[in-house]
């Protein structure tokens, strides 16, 4: 009626209804627009967008990946391959607390480094001199104690010049020490009792503790690995016709350096590897 004095108390429950109304038009504006412009089941009108902006975010770190990874490809890396994992319990200690690719810090050679360890234990390039003790290199396997071979990466089939196909997927390079004529392991595997016991109690321990145990595993260990130089020249530490490498292959792998591998590297990616 006109004249009459507006109401102003609504009841409290008109304001709950209508804010439930309010609720309930902004889920259904917003699922329209998710359903116009990015749904897959919609017209997808954004998505293209989206992407581009994603590329131009992503593109430094993919263009390294995939610059390393058609490297890989080159260079007939065995990690192209998928690849056997050992069971828990025979995997060496390292894994506890480190992945299959342990390097991210350098990252110039960390990709380099980390397809290493598809055919070297932890230890072919970390472990530090012991007294009295030299170092020598070995196939080790952990289902064979006398691995025969013949192994991945040591020679090339004739017929297409890519490295031999071979059955041993287990096998890897592993140092030794060796005293008076005797070889003891130096590499460390997970069943061992230190190992089993820090397994059972790592939950418990502070970050203090954890950093103590991890001293424990790094015994023999050195921080930064063997440079490139160890391995690729003509008196690498490996012995590579002990390690049954045909003799075009080890050839090839130790002159990487003449292929121009190795001072490009030195020139534009590692200058504090090589001395
Ligand atoms: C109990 C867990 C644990 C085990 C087992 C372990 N590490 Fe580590 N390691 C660590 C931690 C934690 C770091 C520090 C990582 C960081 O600072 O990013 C580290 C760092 C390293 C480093 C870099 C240098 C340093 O001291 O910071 C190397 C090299 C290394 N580990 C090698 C090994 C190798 C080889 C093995 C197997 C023999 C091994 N680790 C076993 C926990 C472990
Ligand atoms: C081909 C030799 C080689 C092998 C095999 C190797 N490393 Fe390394 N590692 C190196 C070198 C060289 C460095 C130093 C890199 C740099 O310049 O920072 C290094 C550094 C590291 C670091 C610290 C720096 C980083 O990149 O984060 C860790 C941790 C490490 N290695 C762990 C391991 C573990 C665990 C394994 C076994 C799964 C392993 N490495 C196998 C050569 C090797
Ligand atoms: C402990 C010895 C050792 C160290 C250290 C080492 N390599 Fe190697 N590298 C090898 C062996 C052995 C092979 C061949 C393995 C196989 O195919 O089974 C190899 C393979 C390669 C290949 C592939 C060659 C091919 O024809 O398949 C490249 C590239 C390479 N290494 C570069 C490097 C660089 C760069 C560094 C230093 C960051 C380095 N390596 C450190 C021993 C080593």
């Amino acid at each position: 009626m006109p004249g009459e004095p507006k109401r102003l108390e609504h009841p409290k429950s008109v304001y709950i209804i209508g804010f439930i109304f309010i609720i309930i038009t902004l889920t259904v504006v917003i699922a329209a627009a998710y359903q116009i412009t990015f749904s897959p089941h919609g017209p997808a009108v954004l998505v293209p967008i989206q992407k581009k902006i994603a590329e131009s975010r992503r593109s430094a770190i993919l263009d390294e990946v995939r610059k390393q990874e058609e490297f890989e490809k080159h260079r007939h890396f065995h990690n192209v391959v998928e690849y056997p994992q050992l069971p828990e319990n025979m995997r060496p200690v390292c894994y506890i607390c480190h992945s299959d690719s342990p390097h991210s810090k350098n990252k110039k050679v960390r990709a380099m480094l980390n397809m290493h360890t598809q055919f070297f234990v932890c230890e072919t390039c970390h472990i530090e001199k012991k007294k009295g003790a030299s170092v020598v290199y070995k196939w080790y396997n952990p289902f064979d104690e006398n691995p025969e071979g013949p192994f991945f990466g040591t020679s090339y089939d004739p017929e297409t010049g890519n490295l031999k196909e071979v059955n041993d997927q287990f096998s890897k390079i592993a140092p030794y020490f060796k005293t008076d004529g005797r070889l003891e392991s130096a590499i460390r595997i997970q069943d061992s009792d230190l190992a089993r016991d820090y397994i059972n109690v790592r939950d418990r321990l502070t970050p203090e503790q954890r950093d103590n145990v991890k001293k424990k595993f790094h015994v023999h260990i050195k921080p930064k690995g063997h440079e490139c130089k160890a391995c690729h020249i003509r008196k690498s530490i490996l012995d590579f016709k002990k390690l049954g490498f045909a003799s075009n292959r080890a050839i090839d792998i130790e002159q990487l350096n003449i292929k121009g591998m190795i001072t490009k590297y030195e020139k534009f990616y590692i200058p504090n590897l090589f001395k």
